[in-house]
């Protein structure tokens, strides 16, 4: 369509400039001393070899080979700024805004970079660098090959994108949410976790999310309800997977742990058969989400999105247990994540329905779990890379131990002992921060670094490129 929009145009002007040369009046400024010497001004061979020159950049090749990305992005802007969501639009005024942001986009002042393929863009090579264990070499390489430490553009999902590097570039788009940009995913992963999820709302309705989600994720919550818990889940797990081994596979060890740790702590969940029956669903699930998102059967996304239907529906009748228990007992008997979120309503007193609280779980067990499980394997790494450090975080856990009684359970105030562990903890994220990155889109037309970030493109922060 965009094609077509823009031959009528050049068509359009054409012919105004022929007529124009062809009905000089006396008076009128001529057509030549208007435009000065150019395709349509000069004659014979001159004539010749502008056309020549410009051939290149006009012709169906030009369409096929320099242009399709462009046009392509720029409609898509255009119809998502100018058409998406809206009841009447006034043609022709958007349809000339439209063909101007077509013939001078505001390309001059974007970001160095490139769009790729079309449609495709550089998705491949994204995801490859991220399968291939070298996620930050994709934004390495492009700020090696355009120079623009700060900024580049790329196109993913076919969606035009600022790959902000650096932590400045974290900084920024952390600083701006809600401001200049805000929570983005693509619409197909935004689909497997479902509407009224933290991370598919935003502005007011996020705000009260994230408040009501607060006082069972913050430290209060670590400190009052989950010590015993963790503690007891966690002994299991050491004496289970860990104690009389020479070798242990970290990674596989510590994810059905944290999965059955999670469901311990929001649903209040320990029945082994539907733990492991939950936990090889959100496998597949998690597969589907670091894959692309095509949703056709026989793709890892569309069994990824069976999971995430088929742990709905546990998750929901989960939840109508729930209920029917809270009815029955004393609401403060269960105090978990489940029963919080069945219990507090918004300011309009609406509660979230059954399939709003299994959307969010499942946010939750994504959010802590590949994050928590990554993090415990490098620390892991880190400590056998270096025995010093890992003798004096041996010596202060054996510190706080000993000042327990025998099978005396893990609080707060010994959480708070373990400045050395924390500090080393700490040096392990920053040095290997298990989140690459995530996305935002622009709210707005915004400047950073020099370039201007149009309204509508996603961004992304990197974590690990630029050091
Ligand atoms: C070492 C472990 C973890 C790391 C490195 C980590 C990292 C992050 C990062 C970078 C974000 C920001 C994402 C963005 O806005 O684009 C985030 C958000 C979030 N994380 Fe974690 N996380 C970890 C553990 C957890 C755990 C255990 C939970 C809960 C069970 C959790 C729940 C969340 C939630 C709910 C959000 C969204 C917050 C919001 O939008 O306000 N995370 N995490």
């Amino acid at each position: 369509m965009a094609a077509t929009l823009l031959a009528f145009f050049f068509l359009f002007i054409i012919v105004c400039f022929f007529l124009q040369i062809h009905r000089k009046k006396p008076g009128t400024k001529s057509i030549t001393t208007l435009f000065g010497k150019c395709i349509i001004t000069c004659r014979g061979d001159e004539a010749k070899w502008l056309r020549k020159m410009m051939l290149p950049y006009l012709g169906p090749d030009a369409l096929s080979n320099r242009y399709s990305v462009t046009m392509d992005v720029v409609t898509r802007l255009h119809i998502q700024n100018h058409w998406e969501g809206r009841n009447e639009v006034k043609v022709f005024n958007t349809v000339k805004l439209y063909l101007f942001e077509l013939a001078c986009p505001t390309s001059n002042n974007l970001p160095p970079g490139s769009f790729g393929w079309p449609f495709l863009g550089e998705t491949l090579e994204f995801i490859r660098s991220q399968t291939d264990g070298t996620p930050e070499r994709f934004v390495r390489e492009r700020v090696e090959r355009y120079g623009s430490p700060l900024v580049f553009k790329t196109s993913l999902l076919g969606h035009p994108t600022a790959i902000f590097s650096g932590p400045e570039g974290n900084k920024f788009l952390f600083g701006n949410e809600n401001k200049l940009v805000a929570m983005w995913l693509p619409e197909a992963v935004g689909r497997l976790f479902g509407n009224r999820c933290l991370n598919t709302t935003r502005g007011d309705e996020a705000k009260w999310l994230r408040k009501t989600m607060l006082p069972c994720l913050g430290p209060d919550a670590l400190s009052n309800r989950y010590c015993i818990a963790m503690d007891e889940v966690t002994r299991l797990h050491i004496q289970s997977q860990w104690e009389g081994r020479s070798e242990v596979t970290v990674f596989d060890t510590v994810k059905p742990y944290l999965f059955e740790l999670a469901c311990r702590l929001f649903l209040n969940l320990d029945d082994p058969r539907r733990v492991t029956e939950l936990g090889s669903l959100f496998n597949t699930f998690l597969k589907g989400l670091g894959s692309l998102p095509i949703d056709i059967p026989g793709t890892q996304f569309y069994r990824g999105k069976r999971a995430a239907i088929a742990i709905k529906k546990q998750l929901i009748m989960i939840i109508n247990q729930r209920k029917l228990t809270l009815k029955q007992e004393n609401a403060s008997s269960f105090e978990d994540l489940l029963s919080h979120l069945l219990l507090n309503s918004d300011e309009n007193g609406q509660f979230l329905s059954e399939m709003e609280i299994a959307n969010n779980i499942l946010l939750l067990l994504f959010a802590g779990h590949d994050t928590s499980a990554v993090s415990i394997t490098l620390l892991m790494k880190c400590l056998g890379e270096h025995p010093d450090v890992y003798k004096n975080v041996l010596k202060e856990q054996l510190g706080i131990l000993e000042g327990k009684a025998p099978g005396e359970v893990l609080n707060w105030e010994d959480i708070q002992k373990m400045r050395y562990s924390w500090n080393v903890v700490c040096e392990v994220l920053r040095l290997n921060p298990p989140v690459i990155g995530s996305f935002r889109e622009a709210l707005v037309d915004f400047e950073y670094a020099g370039y201007t970030i149009p309204k509508g493109w996603k961004c992304t922060h990197d974590t690990k490129g630029r050091r």
